[in-house]
Parts: C-alpha cells; structure tokens; sequence
C-alpha cells in the first residue's frame, strides 16, 4: 500500500534520480522484487489476492518508469540543438542493373507499337515449353543436358525460353493479340564469358488476322532503329524453330565498323540480335486459335546480348557478380 502511493507520487524527471528509484523497487534486491520472494512462503489461500496486487504494483512502477523516459527523451529532442527537420546528406543510391535498363528500354520501344507485357512463371511444364510449341517428343532442346528439371519429374522444368509464356497468352486471350515477354530463363549449360545457366529474354507475339511477314519485318526494322540508332540496317537469315514457319535470324549492321569489318562483328559487318518467324499453324491450333482465320508473327531475344552490342560488353559473367566497378557505369549512360 505505501508503495503503490510512492509509486504514483514519484515524479522526479532526473536521470539519475529515476535510475535509482527504479534499482531501489526492481533491482536484484529491491522492494518489489523481494516481496516476489515473500510470495513463495505465503500460505495457497492468499496466494491469488497477494499475487494479483504484487503483479499490479510491479506493472504501475514498469509504466511510471517507461513514461518518465519517454517525456525524458522528448524533451531532449525538443531542447538539442540539432535541426531534425533538416534533410539528410545525399545517400549513396545504387544504380540500375544494365539488364534492366536494356529491357526497359525494349518494352518502350514496342509499347509505342502498342505490345503490352505478359509474364508466366519460371517453373513451368512440359506443355507450355515444348509440346504446345511443336517440339517433336525426340528433340534435343528436351535433353537433359539442356534443360533444368524438377526433381527428376520429366514433366516440370525450368523454362528454357519465354515461349511458353506465348503459349499462355495465347490460351487466355482472343485475337489481336499485341503482346511483349520478358523474363528470366534457364539452360543447363556451363558458364563462360559467352553462355550462362540463367539469362533474360524478350519475345514478341503479334496475332490477328491477315498478319504477314512484311509486317514482322517492319516491326523489327522499327526496333532496330530505335535500339541502335536511326541508320541502322536489318538482314533476315532463314533459320528454323520449331513453332515458327518460315523462321528467321535477324543481323543488324554493326555500328562500331560502319561496316567495315571489326573484331566485334568478325570482320562480317553483321551481328546476329534475334530469331523470329511466323507462327506455326499447329501452335495456333494447339492453343485453340483458328489458324484458317488468324496469323501471326513472334520474335525472341536475349537482353544480355542486346546490352552487349549497346555497350560492348565482352564477358557475360560480368552481369552477375555483382560488381560495383562494372554497374556504376550505366545508369547515366541511360
Ligand atoms: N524461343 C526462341 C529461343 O529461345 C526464340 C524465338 C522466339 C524464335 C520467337 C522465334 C520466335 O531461341
């Protein structure tokens, strides 16, 4: 009882003052806490009163405490000298990867084209990446060593090209279909300067009807422009995929020649950005497109190589160490 009073009187706003005062009732051996330990040798029937007030005491003195040092703290911060609103010094910001600022840069280019972006997720099935995409049962790009699977289940994997995201677009929507996909991909291959297990594409699919391939050459010639500059020129190399007929590669001219032939481009005057082609009528169909009314046309690249050519980067590793030399250097270059 006569601490309960002390504790609601106490009001003393020196620091030390308020330490003692806490040490004389809460320390080791302070007032509260041997009157913990008278609690052990009262008798069970006044256990519970006994019990209820000693813990209401030891709460009032814990909150008396608290709210001292917090009036203490405010105070101080009201009183010091130091201008609390005063914005802070300049704090090291990093920068954006060029990864990023190279597919950004991608998704602009064909926004303005009106492709909106899609994405899908990375762990992906068997359908979606290859079967849907006219990948016969026996083709290579299903190998082992090819492709990350699941926990020996030959049904998940890794995706090893953002196709599969095509396929789902393809599924969930009706035509036209304008749409942009980047996103990470995966490829059991043993990292060098110029193969990685993990790398990033942007694929294209553009479906309605009477779609040809005068226009996938006109699109692509309109992102090679705004990608590499406005006299840059394209060249379409027949290739093969297996969910495209006819399928091509496309060269731009090499910028850092003129033509002329560097080391760069091998002395070709050319370097190969990305693959593209017209959509097989079986991948429509497996899709549940018809492919008696609608074509369409689809292109993919790999963003590490489109960085590369922009800002001639010679070592693909060098995009995920990590190192502060390396990514400071392209954010301002943007
Ligand atoms: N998916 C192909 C690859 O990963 C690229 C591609 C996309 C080719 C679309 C044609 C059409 O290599």
């Amino acid at each position: 009882k006569k601490l309960e009073e002390e504790i609601e009187q106490f009001n003393d706003k020196a620091e030390k003052a308020l330490e003692d005062w806490r040490i004389r009732l809460l320390g080791k051996k302070g007032e509260i806490t041997q009157l913990f330990e008278e609690f052990k040798t009262v008798g069970t029937e006044q256990k519970r009163e006994f019990g209820q007030r000693l813990n209401s005491l030891k709460n009032k003195a814990v909150d008396k405490i608290v709210s001292i040092k917090d009036l203490l703290e405010n105070q101080s911060v009201l009183t010091s000298k130091e201008d609390k609103s005063r914005p802070s010094d300049n704090a090291v910001v990093g920068t954006r990867h060029p990864i990023s600022l190279v597919k950004r840069e991608i998704t602009e280019i064909f926004s303005k084209l009106g492709f909106v972006v899609e994405e899908g997720p990375e762990v992906e099935d068997d359908w979606h990446v290859f079967s849907a995409l006219n990948f016969p049962p026996e083709h290579p790009a299903r190998d082992m060593q090819d492709t990350f699977f699941i926990a020996k289940n030959p049904d998940i994997l890794l995706r090893t090209h953002t196709s599969s995201v095509q396929v789902r677009v393809m599924k969930n929507q009706k035509p036209p279909i304008r749409a942009l996909m980047p996103g990470r991909v995966f490829r059991n291959e043993a990292i060098s300067a110029r193969a990685h297990c993990i790398f990033h594409q942007v694929e294209g699919l553009y479906i309605d009807e009477n779609v040809s391939f005068t226009d996938l050459k006109q699109t692509l010639l309109y992102f090679a422009k705004e990608m590499f500059g406005e006299n840059t020129e394209i060249r379409l190399r027949p290739s093969f995929f297996p969910f495209t007929e006819p399928s091509a590669e496309m060269d731009v001219s090499c910028k850092i020649c003129g033509g002329k032939g560097c080391n760069v481009c091998k002395y070709t005057g050319w370097l190969e950005v990305l693959g593209c082609g017209m959509v097989d009528p079986n991948v429509l169909e497996n899709c549940g497109i018809d492919s008696k009314r609608y074509s369409g046309f689809a292109f993919g690249m790999g963003v590490e190589r489109i960085a590369m050519l922009k800002y001639q980067i010679k070592d693909l590793r060098l995009y995920f160490e990590n190192d502060l030399r390396f990514l400071k250097q392209f954010d301002k270059a943007y």
